[in-house]
């Protein structure tokens, strides 16, 4: 949520900040602005909308400078309006911050503040920050920002500048992500690595309750104390290209079509032909104790989870709970040393997926994560971490972090099988052999896209659409409808087949659409008993089928080529992404930044 990077050097900032934040606008797009410090003064500009409405707003000449920090907003406190748009200033116009998080405590410190004779112009809770750093200053930003920190509760990542210290930028982080950039006579600042893989690949990934003085030549890393820390070099080496859109409308469906690709890199961390089952990043015998499993997650995340306790439970036997990070977190879960959470992230940067792994830690848990991004939050403090290779996912909407989560999710559990033997080395080859098979399989499924067009063109009028599934078949109806609201804004929901006659049922009219997932020979029975009862009151459906299963009942059928039920949920979502996607299309929405959403949720 919010993005923010900062420049200090010999260029001209204003370009590198916009270029920056345009990195960034995955982490919220309610605003953006920039300040920059020209001839010895703050020069701020602001724009409520999307960052081409800052562009736009910053003509030539005006912002030059070559220091300054920049944000793009995700609104948490305040409507996204131009006061309450970040840099935000000390009255005196001689401070500017940029921050992503939330200060919890921002109503007892405006009180404080406005007791010393502070005024405050917008409603969000940064504000109170650069008043703090004014109150606190006596000549030292460094010591002023501190001191500022220590009165600060809740999460942040923030930039300073004053214009009594032209050389130096001051960040700060406490649970939210910050990274340092390094170049030649120059240094970025930055929320996310993306932002500055134009300028450097050498970068600082600052801790929690670390401070950073960055100047042009030089990079110092504090703790609270003012101690200073010492810390290595990243050197990035994933490609900044993959983060284009190679020719697609949509990274969406860029990221759709990578499937096949993005499954055979993960594969790789787990099953290759011939070789026995790893799982990487994790030594059987560090977990051989486990009695139980957990896995917490957010969102799309989540709805992987759901996939893998089934399949977990199914080829090992281990007991697996599953739980929305937000809800585990202020829950009584019942976790000790014998219990190995999960948690599954695609940024690893989710402000509630950190905290459940944080708690299960303190809880003496092993935590293993399961994420997309080398060197985050999560896979830093995670006791082990496997990592998905779906490349970097820009589209809000999640797609090949979906699958390549679940094919992380069904190498544990042959991983955990293999080990444990409950599964005979014969069948252990077989559902590897299986596993193999899927990019060629999720590829052929794609080719049928065109079909899907078609077939969305007849649901761009409809309010809502429910979706139905039983067994894994419903872990996918859970994410198919997610897609759906998350890009189209078309109200719907999912099912599991058997529970429709306990209250759903009643919202079925004539002509309601319902989109039904029978991957599964020994459910399919069931489901079409399920699929008869709302058609008998008036429903169009679409059965989203493994070939084979007849058509029936349905209006309308897209057909999935023959899997192992077990892995079918990798071949059912695609359809039901392109659906999404092409009614999103149809509908003229924004597919790749729907309103309201942001990809990466690091406040709570
Ligand atoms: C946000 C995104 C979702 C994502 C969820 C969890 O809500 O919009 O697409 O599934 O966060 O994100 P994570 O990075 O932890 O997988």
């Amino acid at each position: 949520m919010c993005g923010i990077v900062g420049y200090i050097g010999q260029r001209e900032a204003k370009e590198l900040l916009l270029d920056g934040l345009k990195k960034l606008e995955y982490r919220g797009y309610d605003s953006a602005g920039i300040a920059v410090l020209q001839r010895g003064a703050l020069q701020v500009k602001r724009a409520v909308g999307r960052l081409e409405n800052l562009c736009a707003a910053t003509g030539d000449g005006e912002l030059s400078g070559t220091v300054g920090i920049g944000h793009t907003r995700w609104a948490t406190h305040g409507a996204p309006s131009v006061e309450n748009s970040h840099p935000h200033c000390n009255e005196a116009g001689t401070i500017a911050v940029v921050h992503n998080g939330i200060i919890e405590n921002h109503e007892e410190l405006k009180t404080f503040l406005m007791e010393k004779g502070y005024r405050f112009r917008s409603e969000t809770d940064t504000e109170v920050i650069p008043h703090l750093i004014d109150f606190y200053y006596q000549g030292e930003l460094l010591e002023a920002v501190q001191k500022a920190a220590r009165q600060m509760k809740g999460s942040y990542a923030v930039c300073v500048m004053h214009v009594q210290h032209p050389e130096q930028i001051v960040a700060a982080r406490k649970d939210s992500p910050l990274i340092v950039g390094l170049g030649q006579d120059e240094n970025f600042v930055a929320s996310d690595i993306p932002a500055v893989l134009k300028e450097t690949r050498d970068v600082y990934l600052l801790e929690d309750g670390e401070f950073a003085v960055v100047t042009a030549n030089d990079v110092n890393l504090y703790d609270v104390e003012k101690k200073p820390i010492q810390r290595s070099v990243y050197h990035v080496t994933f490609d900044e290209n993959a983060a284009e859109k190679d020719g697609y409308d949509h990274f969406m469906l860029k990221e759709i079509f990578e499937q096949p690709q993005a499954i055979r890199e993960t594969l790789r961390g787990c099953v290759a032909p011939g070789q026995p089952v790893v799982f990487d990043g994790v030594d059987y015998q560090d977990i051989a104790h486990i009695r139980e499993i957990f896995i917490v997650a957010c969102g799309t995340a989540y709805h992987a989870g759901l996939v893998g306790k089934n399949v977990i439970e199914r080829l090992t036997n281990i007991p697996v709970d599953v739980d929305i990070a937000s809800e585990f977190r202020y829950r009584h879960p019942i976790i000790d040393k014998d219990t190995l959470l999960v948690v599954i992230s695609q940024s690893g940067e989710t402000a509630d997926t950190l905290a459940a792994l944080r708690l299960a830690q303190r809880r003496g848990c092993r935590v293993l994560a399961v994420t997309n991004v080398v060197g985050s939050t999560i896979a830093r403090e995670a006791d082990h971490v496997f990592y998905t290779h779906a490349g970097p996912e820009i589209a809000v909407a999640s797609t090949k972090a979906y699958t390549t989560q679940l094919i992380a999710l069904y190498g544990l559990a042959l991983f955990l099988a293999e080990h444990k033997g409950t599964l005979s080395e014969a069948e252990c080859e077989m559902v590897k052999q299986e596993m193999l098979q899927l990019p060629e399989l999720t590829a052929q499924v794609l080719e049928s896209a065109e079909s899907l067009h078609t077939l969305a063109d007849k649901f761009l009028q409809e309010n809502d659409i429910f979706y139905l599934g039983r067994g894994l078949d419903h872990a996918v109806a859970m994410e198919g409808s997610l897609k759906l609201k998350e890009i189209s804004y078309i109200h719907s929901e999912s099912y599991a087949g058997g529970e429709l006659k306990h209250g759903p049922i009643a919202l079925i009219e004539e002509g309601t659409v319902v989109i039904a997932v029978s991957t599964n020979e020994r459910l399919r029975g069931k489901m079409e008993s399920n699929v008869k009862e709302v058609v008998t009151r008036g429903a169009y459906v679409l059965g989203i089928l493994t070939e084979g299963f007849p058509e029936s009942v349905f209006d309308d059928v897209f057909y999935l080529p023959e899997v192992n039920p077990l892995f079918a949920p990798v071949l059912a979502i695609l359809p039901l992404q392109l659906l999404s996607y092409y009614i999103a299309v149809g509908k003229g929405c924004d597919v790749d930044k729907p309103r309201n959403l942001a990809k990466s949720v690091t406040v709570e």
